[in-house]
């Protein structure tokens, strides 16, 4: 960082000016009070609607947030991208792929429905999801599993806060009539490998989904994808390049729910954003940025994340074409 800054390198040389931007955007997001918090469990529902984060980090290390990014919320689906990221990392694309295909499914993401080989359509909606969580290190006991997830996710984060929300988890398991419906088809489906002990499976995927960041440790995890697996902060090489790019194509094409063919028109930039309201969005070789607010759109997105992306593209030119 500090030679970089010597020879003037940066990737946004000249930062405080681009700061000021995120700043006014973040300001006239704000004053958006559209959307609906998500309901389905208590420990989502009593987030404040006002609640409103933006944080930046490039993939230089340099750092801008605004707003309510010190404040924990549950990764959600956001941690679906990590999960495959890390699959991918330790088995390869061949052996994943064996197990979930790479289209975006145009149906809800919770859905019960699989392609026409029977694959979940890809790793990014539950069914995929719950799938890539089974290949996870699943010659480990459970609690090692975790513990190997946790361990990566924080290495993502360059140590900066991740946390664990056992009620969400408890809340989660409570309410899963789907997932476990999801579960048991894609068990009929013979989906999984073999080995497979499906209730264990759920578990670490509800667990997974109840992992806890803050805008500013979720922004250094968009950052290292944004950065080809390196986290920019402590210089951990955590993923390989191949396995980051993969993990960014599917986040363009399947990111954002129902919405992702519109984002990917209007924003051009790989995405993943999750039922807690947070967005990780990537520029790749610029930076990682993490926009959170709890209100949500009909098809399941922050409704002032939204709105900040749309801005993003608008002031600079980030669209990938
Ligand atoms: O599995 C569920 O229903 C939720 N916990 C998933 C969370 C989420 O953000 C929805 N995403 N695709």
């Amino acid at each position: 960082l500090i030679g970089r800054a010597f020879r003037n390198q940066f990737v946004i040389p000249e930062f405080q000016e681009f700061a000021g931007v995120i700043d006014s955007m973040y300001h006239k997001c704000l004053t958006n009070t559209e959307g609906k918090v998500a309901d389905y469990i208590p420990q989502l529902s009593r987030f404040d609607p006002g609640l409103w984060g933006v944080s930046v980090c490039t993939i230089d290390g340099q750092r801008v947030s605004y707003g309510d990014t010190d404040m924990n919320f549950c990764l959600q689906s956001c941690s679906k991208p990590l999960m495959y990221a890390l699959a991918l990392n330790e088995l390869g694309s061949d052996i994943v792929h064996q197990y979930v295909g790479q289209e975006p499914s145009g149906r809800p993401f919770n859905e019960i429905s699989l392609n026409s080989n029977d694959k979940p359509h890809n790793p990014l909606i539950n069914s995929g999801a719950v799938v890539i969580t089974s290949l996870l290190k699943n010659n480990l006991s459970l609690p090692d599993r975790f513990d190997y997830v946790q361990t990566q996710f924080k290495r993502i984060a360059g140590g900066e806060f991740l946390g664990f929300s056992n009620a969400t988890f408890l809340s989660e398991r409570q309410t899963a009539d789907r997932n476990f419906s999801l579960g048991y088809y894609m068990k009929e489906k013979k989906v999984f490998p073999a080995s497979t002990n499906l209730m264990e499976t759920l578990d670490f995927y509800f667990q997974l989904c109840s992992i806890e960041a803050n805008c500013e440790s979720a922004s250094v995890m968009a950052a290292t994808l944004a950065n080809g697996g390196i986290c920019p902060i402590t210089g951990d090489k955590i993923l390989n390049p191949q396995s980051v790019r993969n993990t960014l194509s599917l986040m363009h094409s399947c990111g954002m729910y129902d919405y992702s063919g519109q984002f990917a028109f209007k924003v051009g930039l790989p995405g993943k954003s999750g039922v807690s309201g947070a967005i990780l969005l990537v520029v790749p070789n610029v930076m990682g940025i993490c926009v959170w607010s709890p209100p949500l759109d009909a098809t399941g997105n922050s409704c002032r994340g939204i709105q900040f992306c749309d801005e993003l593209v608008q002031q600079f030119n980030f669209h990938n074409y």
